[in-house]
C-alpha cells in the first residue's frame, strides 16, 4: 500500500510514558503496564476496545533475560486474546512499532491500536548494555573488533570536524541546549542545566565525545493510541494526524558509507515523509530528531535539510533550535537529557510532539501556536531511520 493510497487518515488520540531513567523498584512488566494504562486512560478505552498491540523493544533477551516481549505486553496488561506483535529495529524500534501501527489502521483493518516500545537497559552492568547495543552494528566487521557505539559516532565526529571545521565547542551547544529544555520536562532522566564547560570537562569516553555527548543508559517504556481520524473525536478533542511516515535503510556497517557525514537515511525517509504530508521545511514548527550523541543532531538537521552540509552549527550559535528561535530541537532535552531507553525513544519523541501540538508542553518550553512537528529516529549508526510527520487535527 502507497500512503497515497491508505484507505483513511489515523489519529493519535492518547499517549502515555514512565518517567525515563534508573528505575530499580520497576520491572519490564511495570514498565509496560505503566505507560500502556496511562495511554489507555487517556484514550479512554478500555482493554475489549483494543484489536492489535504492536511494541519496541530492541533487547530484553540481553537486558534482562526476558524474550516473546509481543505476548508478554498483551499478557500484562490482560488483553488476551489480542494479536501482539514485537517490532526490533534498534534504536528505531519504537518509530517502526508505530508505522506498522500506522499502516494496519490506514489500511482499513483494524480500529483501535495500541502501539509503543519499551527498555529496561539499568539490570545490567554498562559493559553488558555496550555489549547489547553492539548487536545493532554489523557484528562481524565492527563490534568484533571492538568498536562501540560511542566510538562509531566519535568517528563520525573526528570525520565531520575535519571536513567542515566543526569545534569541540560548538558540538557541546548541542548538549547545553538540550539540557536547557529537558530541566522543564517532569520525566526526563536529567533535569539539569549545563554549560559548554561542563561538557568540555567531563570524562573523554570516545575522543573526541565525552561523557555529556552521550545519551545515557535508561530504563523507560511510552505508549499510544492509534484510531482512523474520522473516528478520533470519539477519543479526544485534540486528535493528532500522522500526516507522513516513512523508513528507509542504510549499510549497516559505517565503512560501506560513502561518507561518514551523511545518513542516507535519513535523507530518503525524510524526503517520502515530508512529500507525503505535502510540507515544506518552512511549515514545521519543532522537531525531534535522534541524539544519541551530539554529532548525531547535527547530521539529522543537515540530512532532513534543515540547513546545507556543514552548517548546521550556525544555528546554534544562533540560538534558532532553542524554543523561541525559527526551530526548536528536541523540545523535551532528546535523548541526552530525556534519555534513550531503546525501544521506546522512537514512541517518546512523537510522544513529545503530540504534546506540544496539543499545547500542553510545560512553560517556557511550549511552542506557541504549533501545527506541524516532524520525528526522526535512526537505529544504529543509521541502518534505519523513520521519520514521522504530525500535523494538529481539526
Ligand atoms: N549524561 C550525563 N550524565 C551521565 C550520563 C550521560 N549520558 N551517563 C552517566 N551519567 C552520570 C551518572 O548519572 C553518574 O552520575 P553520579 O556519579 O552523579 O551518580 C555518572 O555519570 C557515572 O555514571 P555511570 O553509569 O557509571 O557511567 P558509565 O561510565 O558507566 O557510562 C556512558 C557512561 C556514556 C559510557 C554510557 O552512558 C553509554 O554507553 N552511553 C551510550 C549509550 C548508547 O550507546 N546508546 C545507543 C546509542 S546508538
Amino acid at each position: 500500500m502507497k500512503f497515497s493510497e491508505r484507505k483513511r487518515d489515523v489519529a493519535i488520540v492518547g499517549v502515555g510514558s514512565t518517567r525515563f531513567g534508573e528505575h530499580w523498584d520497576k520491572s519490564l512488566k511495570d514498565l509496560i503496564a505503566e505507560a500502556g494504562f496511562k495511554a489507555a486512560t487517556e484514550a479512554g478505552i478500555r482493554g475489549k476496545d483494543v484489536e492489535l498491540i504492536v511494541g519496541g523493544n530492541m533487547s530484553g533477551g540481553m537486558f534482562v533475560g526476558q524474550e516473546h516481549i509481543a505476548a508478554l505486553v498483551a499478557d500484562t496488561m490482560g488483553l488476551q486474546p489480542t494479536p501482539s506483535i514485537r517490532v526490533e529495529a534498534a534504536c528505531a524500534s519504537g518509530s517502526l512499532a508505530l508505522e506498522m501501527g500506522f499502516l494496519a489502521v490506514a489500511s482499513g483493518m483494524y480500529d483501535v491500536v495500541l502501539v509503543g516500545g519499551v527498555e529496561k537497559m539499568t539490570d545490567v552492568y554498562t559493559s553488558g548494555a555496550t555489549t547489547a547495543l553492539a548487536g545493532a552494528m554489523d557484528l562481524e566487521w565492527e563490534a568484533y573488533f571492538g568498536l562501540t557505539f560511542p566510538g562509531i559516532f566519535a568517528l563520525i565526529a573526528q570525520r565531520y570536524m575535519y571536513e567542515y571545521g566543526l569545534t569541540r565547542e560548538q558540538l557541546a551547544l548541542v548538549a547545553v541546549k538540550n539540557h536547557d529544555h529537558g530541566f522543564y520536562n517532569p520525566l526526563a532522566q536529567f533535569r539539569k542545566k549545563i554549560t559548554v564547560e561542563d561538557v568540555l570537562d567531563s570524562t573523554l569516553v570516545a575522543d573526541p565525545l565525552r561523557l555529556l555527548d552521550c545519551s545515557p543508559i535508561t530504563d523507560g517504556a511510552a505508549t499510544m493510541v492509534l484510531v482512523p481520524a474520522e473516528k478520533a473525536h470519539q477519543y479526544t478533542d485534540t486528535p493528532i494526524i500522522i500526516s507522513g511516515i516513512a523508513q528507509a535503510s542504510d549499510t549497516l556497517s559505517l565503512f560501506n558509507r560513502k561518507s561518514l557525514c551523511t545518513v542516507n537515511a535519513t535523507i530518503e525517509a525524510g524526503k517520502q515523509a515530508f512529500s507525503q504530508a505535502k510540507i515544506s521545511h518552512k511549515d514545521v514548527d519543532l522537531v525531534e530528531v535522534h541524539d544519541c550523541f551530539t554529532i548525531a543532531e547535527i547530521l539529522a538537521l543537515e540530512d532532513l535539510g534543515f540547513c546545507k552540509k556543514g552548517e548546521a552549527a550556525k544555528l546554534y550559535e544562533e540560538g534558532e533550535v532553542w524554543v523561541g528561535g525559527s526551530l526548536p530541537v528536541n523540545t523535551d532535552g532528546g535523548l541526552k537529557s530525556a534519555g534513550h531507553p531503546i525501544g521506546a525513544t522512537g514512541i517518546k519523541q512523537v510522544i513529545e510532539i503530540v504534546h506540544q501540538l496539543r499545547g500542553e508542553s510545560p512553560e517556557p518550553v511550549q511552542v506557541k501556536g504549533a501545527e506541524i512537528g516532524v520525528a526522526h529516529n535512526l537505529g544504529g549508526s543509521g541502518a534505519t531511520v523513520v521519520v514521522t510527520v504530525l500535523k494538529r487535527g481539526d
